[in-house]
């Protein structure tokens, strides 16, 4: 099993892939690599996610995850299609068992004290706080962390370029998840250039604040 920790802690960053071509898979591997990034989270929300996510797996550079991942046949799917981590929106004990089953990490998603506890009685220490902007942002971060500090955080949803140094500079905030760097306009536009030139602003902001 893949280091979660180092993996996705050493950029601090999780791009939220929506892709409706598998076409546009391997380049968007390359862009994000150029722009300093090697791992991506592909959710499987569109006809082409299982296979967009095959095409990234394929390149031995890149850690490929797979997000909203709602079922245990989809915890399967995406492991065969290469997953090395999975990715849900909300605890789903169903998933969680299927990952345990599958030898691959699993980050569920929290939102209240509640479900940070479940993570822990399941033995899950990495979470992702979804839908973090909506729910109050960094705060909810600093606030959670106090009564589970050995919890740490993947804050994902409405953050942005302006906001993610807020979010990297919370102590228990691991990797910061988003979409702003692959935006769904820019994949069907083709836009790689600017996907990596928001991504190594993202890098580099990210180096900037962890100084
Ligand atoms: C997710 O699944 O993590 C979110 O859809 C990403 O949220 P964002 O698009 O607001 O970054």
């Amino acid at each position: 099993m893949i280091d979660l920790a180092a993996e996705l802690g050493g950029p601090g960053l999780v791009p939220v892939v929506v892709i409706d071509s598998a076409a546009r898979a391997a380049p968007l591997a390359d862009a994000l690599r150029s722009g300093g990034l090697l791992t991506v989270e592909v959710t499987l929300r569109t006809g082409a996610a299982l296979e967009a996510l095959r095409v990234i797996a394929e390149d031995p550079t890149i850690l490929a995850g797979a997000g909203t991942v709602l079922r245990a046949d989809q915890v399967k799917a995406a492991v065969a299609a290469g997953a090395r981590y999975l990715v849900s929106p909300g605890f789903s004990p169903t998933v969680v068992k299927e990952c345990e089953a599958q030898g691959v990490p699993c980050i569920p998603g929290v939102a209240t004290a509640t479900e940070v506890q479940t993570a822990l009685e399941h033995g899950i220490e990495i979470v992702k706080l979804f839908p973090a902007a909506a729910i109050g942002g960094p705060g909810v971060v600093r606030a959670l962390s106090a009564p589970f500090p050995q919890v740490r955080f993947v804050p994902t949803g409405g953050i942005t370029a302006a906001s993610l140094p807020d979010y990297v500079e919370v102590p228990s905030v691991l990797a910061v998840g988003g979409s702003w760097m692959v935006a769904p306009d820019l994949l069907a536009a083709g836009d790689f250039e600017r996907i990596t030139q928001l991504t190594s602003e993202a890098v580099a902001t990210v180096r900037r604040t962890r100084e």
